[in-house]
């Protein structure tokens, strides 16, 4: 595959990084993983408006203008064969001698690279994912993609181990998001997400299902949702830019609703599915 790294188009096996770099020795970087459908990025300006936030929020300078990501980005897609493909950027603050304080005048790294997409499993969407909640353990800006994901893996592998294949997190009696997804609950009708602010990633993903939800005519809150009524939920899914919109049908070993995708998840990925191929 031919990746994009500080300027050049070359070889995966070729691109290399500085034992300096602050993302490998301090995890002082962030990231955007963007879908690829049919050769075209899905809400391309999405993600690149939150990569500027999370540059902001970690006071990294944007290495490159909204036109440039686009049209690096679009580049690589072509040269790695088009389809459907998981483009991951990541921007860290650079090469340096290591030292906590940031470096007086280093260049941040880019690295890009896109990857065929990995299909999600049919039995996912026709019978629903396992997942089980998990304390959050995470740090308090959870708003910023940070590159720094240990909590998130550790988080992540432990569902796996358990048989699950997401983590739902719980901070203070009340559900955050997945280890690496948004999440939402359905009760009579209506769905409930959490609302964005510190605790969430705010996923560019639950953007368009809220978008899909005001356009169906769906009644939706942002608010908190207790661990209780997580556990009381008709429905429950999660959302991620390479996941789609997936239905959880087990939690903690118990049924969600009647065991089945139910028909909130089922109206939106039909739209969802729609959107994506226009
Ligand atoms: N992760 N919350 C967390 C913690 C995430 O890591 C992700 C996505 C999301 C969903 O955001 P979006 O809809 O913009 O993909 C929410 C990506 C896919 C990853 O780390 O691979």
């Amino acid at each position: 595959a031919t990746v994009y790294l500080n300027g050049e188009y070359l070889p995966a096996e070729q691109a290399k990084v500085s034992v300096f770099d602050r993302g490998f020795l301090f995890g002082d970087g962030v990231y955007e993983v963007i879908p690829v459908y049919q050769g075209h990025c899905f809400e391309l300006e999405g993600h690149l408006a939150r990569l500027q936030r999370s540059l902001d929020g970690v006071r990294i300078n944007n290495p490159l203008t909204d036109v440039e990501w686009s049209e690096m980005i679009q580049t690589l897609i072509d040269r790695n064969g088009g389809g459907d493909q998981a483009v991951y950027l990541q921007v860290t603050r650079g090469v340096a001698p290591r030292d906590h304080l940031f470096p007086a005048n280093a260049t941040p790294s880019v690295f890009v690279m896109s990857n065929p997409m990995q299909p999600i499993p049919d039995a996912f969407k026709a019978q629903g994912i396992k997942c089980i909640t998990l304390p959050d353990i995470r740090w308090q800006r959870c708003d910023i993609k940070a590159i720094t994901l240990l909590a998130n893996s550790l988080l992540k592998q432990q569902a796996h181990e358990q048989g699950a294949q997401e983590a739902l997190l719980i901070k203070d009696g009340h559900l955050t998001e997945g280890a690496a997804s948004n999440a939402y609950i359905v009760k009579n009708g209506v769905i409930y997400t959490p609302e964005k602010n510190a605790e969430v990633l705010p996923g560019i993903t639950r953007d368009v299902v809220l978008r899909l939800a005001e356009q169906a005519g769906i009644e939706l809150h942002q608010q908190m949702i207790t661990e209780a009524e997580l556990h009381d939920a008709d429905e429950i899914w999660i959302s991620s830019s390479t996941r789609e919109m997936l239905p959880v049908t087990l939690l903690d070993d118990h049924p969600v609703g009647n065991g089945q995708p139910g028909p909130v998840w089922q109206r939106l990925i039909t739209l969802y599915q729609h959107l994506k191929q226009e």
